[in-house]
């Protein structure tokens, strides 16, 4: 119900849903989770079936927007490592909301 009401005016808005897939294409998200993504790197639609039991906890983006900029023991990733903090928070709320 609330999707139908809300897609003429995504359509018309340059509402932050909309801000996020360009976000990720600026910093390059789609260069490894892209469709297909690159070996071993799950695709921005897998993250966001993965990320979908995060919804409604409302500091889960800051928390795993932490984990993801400061990369694992083996893995460093730069795209990871260098967003501000604000973009990272940014790109796993969009994440958690499914990646549209
Ligand atoms: C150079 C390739 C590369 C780029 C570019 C890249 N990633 Fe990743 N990403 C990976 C790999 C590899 C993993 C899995 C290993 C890991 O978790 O560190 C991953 C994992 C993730 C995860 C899951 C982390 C977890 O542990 O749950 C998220 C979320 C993510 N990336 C988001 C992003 C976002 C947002 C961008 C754009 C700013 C991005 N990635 C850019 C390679 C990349």
């Amino acid at each position: 119900m609330h999707a139908f009401l809300l897609l003429p005016l995504l359509l018309i808005a340059p509402l932050p849903s909309q801000a996020s897939p360009q976000l990720a294409l600026d910093k390059g998200c789609y260069s490894c989770h892209g469709e297909p993504p690159r070996r071993n790197v799950p695709s921005v639609a897998q993250l966001a079936a993965d990320y979908a039991r995060y919804r409604g906890q409302a500091d889960a983006p800051r928390q795993l927007a932490d984990k993801l900029r400061a990369g694992g023991l083996f893995a460093h990733i730069a795209a990871h490592e260098r967003l501000s903090p604000e973009d990272c928070e940014t790109l796993m709320r969009w994440i958690i909301e499914g990646a549209k």
